[in-house]
């Protein structure tokens, strides 16, 4: 049997590079030449669809940190391709067959759709109050869902691709995964008793052997191992990729795909079959195609999606997910992006340790921002990080309450910008050659700062946004450099030379500050508006777009120049005491006047 490839890269690619010449002191060829926004918006038309799904989340508990980190990357990366003027789809939504929830409702006491809503309503609260800006939310026992994954089923069946058979082994109920005898192994439960474990989850397995569907998985080894090796950027980061393709070339037997009815009632009947429960991941995994519109209306949608995953969940997104697609005729996603884990004391996180991190607590505590942006700074696609509320507190009071903050502040004190403005640049007191008050470090800094965008943008593209937020973070701290080397306040307004000079300085500084609360819009979005804000940057100009830094010394006009200042001159994030951080609400601190 063969099966058509339908993963060919489209023959028409979107042209959306920030320029990334030298920006080269004290005169940069590109400030030279260049006679407009700094950012080309040749996008083709068709590849301005972007569709990013988060996971959806297992309903038999309460939101933890780890489920608010796979929904803020996605939110990052949504907000970030709707800045570059994408028309972006991003879903999120709730996992809410199978076992496991069956067995979390009866050991709560309700009935399961009862039990569902109540869980679910707690995830979508959750991300109401960090601002995960999703634009759908799909929960498994919606009949839109049924339906799709009812056809879906009815596909791979009038393909050959299930069959009736029998599968004797190991599940884990908690993984909801069937594990071949390598993968398991023997623990202690915590009674001493001995048990079964998943060797990768740590989670207690069982026995299991009972008459159910099978999907022909074994028949798609080779073409699994095509594409991955065709599409090097399919499964990112690498090591995740490298991880699927050792997979690939070890046993790769059939998959069951239902459950006895008599043991799983939660869950989709297999069609045709009432005997039968369709297989909790199967039916997991067909939410991104519900969302894009399948069976009818998903292909604007679905050629160009993106799944965001934690890296336990990648056997069944780069293996069994592509080979459903595979079977079904249908593109697979442009890229699987994978993260790692939050634990905390070096531990991962789980009710029986006592040590789950309540995401909704800590938003609260430290913002949505501030969690936000911790989150994405601190973790690593890479590797696992560790969670402490301190850590959280002495990051964001560096890089959001002093330094950032900081340098608002200081440009826009009363006492150095009297008159509330934009001020006006001078372009003898910063030349393009050498002769001004300028310093050679000076030019270093508006050469990071123009380089910035694009360190920004390929960071983002592949989801190392901790990279990202460390080049705007060294950025922020040249800028505070610049304005500390030349002391603006000690300057004398009454002075028209000085006065030029300092009103350069703030110029120069506001223009930086712009470029970083444009980029970290999808990281911040509450503290970005009101950076923006302050700066009297109206909606429109918010953009990647909008991104052309410094036109004064171009020569060219600056839309912002002489404009006032946004009236709401309130501390941009206030400080938080490291210590006690898990014990109090952040402190409003005082503005200082330079
Ligand atoms: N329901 C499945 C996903 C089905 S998608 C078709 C599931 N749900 S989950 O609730 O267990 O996990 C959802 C996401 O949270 C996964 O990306 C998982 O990796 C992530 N995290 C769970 N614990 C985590 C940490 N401790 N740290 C970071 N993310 C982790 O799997």
């Amino acid at each position: 049997m063969r099966f058509p490839l339908l993963f060919a890269t489209r023959g028409c690619r979107a042209v959306y590079r920030l320029h990334q010449k030298q920006f080269l002191s004290p005169v940069p060829p590109l400030w030279k030449h260049r006679s407009s926004a700094a950012v080309s918006t040749q996008l083709c038309k068709d590849d301005r669809s972007y569709y990013i799904t988060t996971p959806i989340f297992y309903v038999n508990a309460s939101p933890h940190l780890g489920h608010l980190y796979s929904a803020v990357l996605a939110d990052c990366l949504h907000r970030y391709k709707l800045l570059q003027g994408f028309n972006s789809k991003f879903a999120t939504g709730t996992d809410e067959h199978g076992l496991k929830i069956q067995q979390a409702a009866e050991a709560a006491g309700k009935d399961p759709l009862t039990f569902c809503t109540g869980v679910s309503k707690q995830f979508r609260h959750l991300f109401s109050s960090c601002n995960i800006s999703y634009t759908d939310y799909i929960r498994t026992t919606e009949q839109r869902h049924r339906e799709a994954v009812e056809h879906f089923w009815s596909v791979l069946w009038n393909k050959g691709l299930i069959y009736k058979g029998s599968y004797e082994g190991w599940y884990s109920t908690q993984d909801e995964s069937f594990l071949m005898p390598s993968q398991v192994g023997d623990a202690l439960d915590s009674l001493g008793k001995e048990i079964k474990v998943s060797l990768e989850s740590g989670h207690k397995v069982e026995w299991m052997k009972e008459e159910n569907y099978m999907f022909r998985l074994s028949a798609f080894q080779s073409q699994l191992l095509d594409w991955l090796k065709g599409n090097p950027q399919a499964v990112q980061p690498e090591r995740f990729h490298q991880a699927v393709l050792k997979w690939l070339h070890e046993d790769l037997p059939d998959l069951s795909v239902s459950r006895q009815r008599s043991r799983l009632q939660w869950g989709i009947p297999v069609p045709g079959d009432d005997e039968q429960t369709i297989y909790v991941w199967l039916d997991a995994l067909v939410n991104y195609l519900t969302v894009a519109g399948y069976p009818d209306k998903h292909n604007q949608w679905w050629h160009v999606a993106r799944h965001v995953i934690g890296k336990d969940i990648l056997k069944f997104h780069a293996i069994y997910w592509p080979a459903f697609l595979l079977g079904a005729g249908l593109p697979l996603p442009k890229v699987i992006h994978v993260h790692s884990h939050w634990t905390v004391g070096g531990k991962k996180m789980s009710k029986s340790l006592g040590n789950v991190v309540d995401p909704l607590e800590r938003s609260q505590m430290f913002t949505a921002d501030g969690m936000r942006y911790f989150l994405l700074r601190q973790g690593v696609p890479d590797s696992d990080c560790d969670y402490t509320d301190d850590k959280v507190a002495k990051l964001l009071n560096a890089e959001l309450a002093d330094s950032l903050g900081g340098l608002l502040n200081r440009c826009t004190a009363p006492a150095l910008n009297p008159a509330q403005v934009y001020p006006s640049f001078c372009p003898q007191s910063f030349p393009r050659a050498h002769g001004g008050r300028a310093v050679r470090e000076d030019y270093h800094m508006l050469d990071a700062v123009k380089k910035l965008p694009a360190v920004v943008e390929k960071h983002y593209e592949t989801m190392h946004i901790y990279k990202a937020l460390e080049a705007v973070s060294a950025c922020v701290r040249l800028t505070n450099g610049f304005v500390q080397r030349h002391t603006p306040w000690k300057l004398d307004r009454k002075n028209s030379e000085d006065e030029r000079w300092i009103d350069t300085i703030i110029h120069i500084s506001l223009e930086c500050l712009r470029i970083y609360g444009t980029l970290l819009q999808p990281i911040v979005p509450e503290t970005s508006n009101k950076l923006l804000s302050r700066l009297g940057v109206q909606p429109h100009e918010r953009s990647w777009a909008a991104l052309n830094f410094l036109a004064r010394y171009q020569g060219m006009d600056c839309p912002f120049e002489g404009r006032a200042l946004g009236s709401d001159s309130g501390v941009l994030f206030s400080r938080l005491e490291p210590h006690n951080a898990d014990k109090q609400k952040p402190k409003k601190t005082k503005k200082s006047a330079n």
